[in-house]
């Protein structure tokens, strides 16, 4: 397997009660996507980068949305009971955060959501305009780097404020982060603070700085520690 994405994922699926159902936000060239292996595929992206017909043909099996992930959980938002969901689209807080509330909806007890883009790796990264914070960067730093995160960070404190059925963890080796989140009455000990002030949410605060002081928080793991603690928890599950 050659990339990380679908090495996680496909580790995560092989655990799985068999046919599994799998969807990708954001897929892009289907570089992932293709090296699923599911029984049931769908993906969605408002402008693929790879022939449709053709993918269509090759695997009929497939599912192809050529729409906004909004115009998806419109439309699809209840049709399906997912095991996996990769979300991998736009990478803002509050795109991520309406995929992932929509993606609760069209998952199961025992069901993995996979967040790509949790973790900036640096603060021109994590600016919600892509192309200023790829400018900015070549521009103070003279790094020819595109790396581009937004503010997907936030969505991790989002969840451990608003989610108390859910737990996660953040993988951090072999490949970029991502965050696994799945439904558990174990929940990883975290204290995010100011993200709720006297009842209120303070999204505001939560700058780069503040993700810096708080990455502990985002349960730091790796790869195989991460899937590990996830399947034996989802299989201990009692459903
Ligand atoms: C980083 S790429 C996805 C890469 C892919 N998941 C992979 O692993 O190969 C992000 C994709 O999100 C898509 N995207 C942007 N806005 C979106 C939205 N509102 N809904 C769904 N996808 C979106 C973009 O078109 C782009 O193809």
């Amino acid at each position: 397997m050659s990339n990380h994405s679908a090495r996680r994922i496909n580790t995560l699926l092989d655990a799985m009660s068999k046919p599994t159902r799998y969807l990708e936000i954001g897929v892009e060239t289907g570089q992932t996507f293709f090296e699923v292996s599911a029984a049931f595929k769908t993906a969605v992206d408002p402008k693929f980068i790879f022939d449709l017909e053709e993918a269509r043909e090759k695997d009929p099996t497939s599912e192809y949305h050529q729409v906004t992930s909004d115009n998806y959980f419109q439309e699809h938002g209840e049709s399906k009971q997912f095991d996996l969901v990769f979300l991998d689209g736009l990478h803002t807080w509050d795109q991520t955060y309406r995929d992932f509330c929509n993606s609760l909806l069209i998952t199961h007890e025992r069901s993995v959501i996979v967040l790509d883009d949790i973790f900036p790796s640096d603060v021109f990264s994590c600016n919600r305009d892509q192309l200023e914070g790829v400018m900015m960067r070549q521009f103070m730093t003279g790094s020819p780097s595109n790396a581009w995160h937004g503010d997907t960070y936030k969505v991790i404190p989002l969840i451990q404020a608003f989610h108390p059925t859910l737990s996660y963890c953040t993988i951090i080796s072999d490949g970029n982060p991502q965050a696994l989140v799945w439904r558990s009455t174990h929940l990883p000990e975290s204290d995010f603070g100011i993200v709720m002030e006297d009842g209120g949410l303070n999204l505001a605060s939560l700058d780069y700085l503040w993700f810096l002081r708080n990455q502990s928080n985002y349960n730091l793991m790796n790869e195989s520690d991460a899937i590990a603690t996830v399947i034996t928890s989802l299989g201990s599950a009692h459903v």
